[in-house]
């Protein structure tokens, strides 16, 4: 492939603080690193791309089928095939995109480019071999108070026990328990027979980002789900109880129907089809599946509050509703112009809302199959969405730091949760909405006061020190 592709390209973008500054796109030069230590993956790599690729190469969002969160997902590519040739950084697509010398432009315009430096960088790391990280496990965090560096997993689920004591935060492939009153951390919850793919133990609950979670209504179990499949702990004493594999995908969304007899399990491989299977609790069996329901990932799961029939939200764009356990289709909804993240169905049954990534809410009158209102929620995408117990009111979080709650009924803003400073990707309530629990990309979770929105406690990563960040590589 030519390491330059510019034809036609000055004529579009015109928008782009680029193409006004030079009226073209020209490639990014790389910095030439002289150094000849080994550029580490997980200290040096890695931030770079928490920093600027995530939030469309990750979890709910996988564009280009290329996820940049993992090592495994870095190397393994995307719909192009490989991102990375070791030892050949300008035969990487990784350089070619992230350069802008080839098209699809990385990160697309409006997203902050590489700096010359990080390119340096990744060239270096790509030249050296692509080397894989040095450290297995909890990864060693260094973290101001307020203001965590790049380098602290992003929280991608977030679970409050139904009696509101306990806060589980799904952090990278680790799940940290704190107490919700104190903050304290008590305990991280361990598979204690996890291996890598080639053999080396692992000390954390998932081999892969821990994407969904869910506390039984019970408080009996917490589910985890990640790539692949879930687990199944004892909160209590932080057991693994179970563990079910044979999923075709991560495990993006997991919910307990309100009697706590159900679960609802969602995800699938993007682009290629949704997966939707329900289990019986406690025996784990599973009792139902939508096959084919959709077209690409269900990111959005929830039972109708008679436990009869669930909702399921999709990359398709579309809302449906099954009859369970027989699967039949019941209905759909159509409307959001992106992917659907996550559907909720208030408690009297009446109106479903779904989380749009156009930045809307839409909330659905269910008996009549119809759009009741939009509501133009966050200014960027709406990760998830989450009823609050039986009342008509519910949560939402988004990729404008936003973490806030509507009524369903008239479509009003209700409260506001301040604090966060970035992407955030989860949430979580006890059933009586009386605490509530938020995190994303900071790697942070707040605590709330649900009646009144105050920020209780932030609960920062067990192993963070409050100190200075290490000395790193800065962008110019
Ligand atoms: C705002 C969203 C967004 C951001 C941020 C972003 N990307 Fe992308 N990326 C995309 C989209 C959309 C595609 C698919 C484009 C296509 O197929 O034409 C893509 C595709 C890619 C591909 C090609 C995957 C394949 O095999 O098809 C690579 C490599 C890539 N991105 C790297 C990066 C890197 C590195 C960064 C960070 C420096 C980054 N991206 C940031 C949206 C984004």
């Amino acid at each position: 492939m030519r390491a330059l592709l510019l034809i036609g390209v000055a004529a579009i973008i015109p928008s782009s603080a680029l193409a006004q500054a030079k009226k073209e796109i020209k490639p990014i030069p790389i910095a030439e690193i002289k150094r000849t230590d080994p550029v580490i993956y997980e200290k040096e790599i890695e931030p770079i791309f928490y920093k600027k690729c995530i939030t469309c190469h990750s979890g709910n969002v996988k564009e280009g089928r290329f996820d940049i969160s993992t090592y495994e997902g870095v190397i393994k590519g995307g719909r192009r095939g490989t991102a990375v040739v070791p030892g050949k950084s300008m035969a990487s697509n990784l350089i070619k995109l992230g350069t802008k010398s080839e098209k699809p432009f990385m990160p697309p315009r409006g997203e902050e480019p590489l700096s010359s430096q990080e390119l340096g960088l990744i060239k270096l790391w790509i030249d050296q071999g692509a080397k894989a990280p040095t450290t297995s496990g909890p990864r060693k965090t260094v973290v101001v108070v307020g203001v965590p560096p790049a380098n602290v997993s992003p929280v991608r689920a977030v679970a409050v026990s139904p009696d509101k004591t306990s806060v589980a935060a799904g952090r990278g492939n680790q799940i940290h328990l704190y107490d919700a009153g104190s903050g304290t951390h008590i305990r991280a919850l361990f598979d204690p027979g996890l291996k890598t793919p080639d053999g080396k133990d692992v000390k954390a609950a998932h081999l892969s980002i821990v994407e969904s979670m869910a506390w039984s209504p019970d408080g009996k179990y917490l589910v985890s789900g990640s790539f692949q499949q879930i687990s199944i702990w004892d909160p209590h004493t932080g057991m693994l109880r179970h563990k079910i594999g044979g999923f075709a995908h991560a495990v993006v969304a997991m919910t307990f129907s309100l009697d706590g007899k159900f679960l609802g399990l969602a995800g699938g491989e993007p682009t290629v089809e949704g997966e939707i299977k329900i289990l019986d609790v406690p025996s784990w069996k599973q009792v139902a599946e939508v096959k084919n329901g959709h077209s690409d990932t269900v990111y959005g799961i929830c039972f109708k509050p008679d436990n009869k029939m669930i909702a399921t939200a999709s990359a398709d764009k579309f809302v449906k509703v099954w009859e369970i356990p027989s699967g039949k289709f019941v209905k759909s909804f159509e409307g959001h112009t992106h992917h659907v993240l996550d559907v909720g169905w208030a408690a009297d049954g009446k109106l479903l809302a779904s989380a749009g990534g156009d930045n809307t809410v839409k909330v659905w009158d269910y008996d009549k199959g119809e759009q009741a209102r939009t509501i133009n929620a966050h200014s960027k995408q709406v990760t998830r969405l989450m009823f609050i117990g039986k009342k008509t009111e519910f949560l939402t979080c988004g990729g404008d730091s936003q973490v806030k709650a509507y009524n369903a009924t008239n479509g009003g803003n209700v409260r506001n949760f301040a604090g966060a400073n970035d992407f955030v990707y989860a949430i979580g309530t006890s059933p009586d909405g009386a605490v509530v629990a938020a995190g994303g990309q900071e790697g942070v979770v707040r605590v709330y006061n649900g009646a009144n929105g105050s920020l209780l406690k932030s609960l920062l990563p067990p192993d963070a020190q409050p100190k200075q960040p290490e000395k790193k590589t800065e962008k110019k």
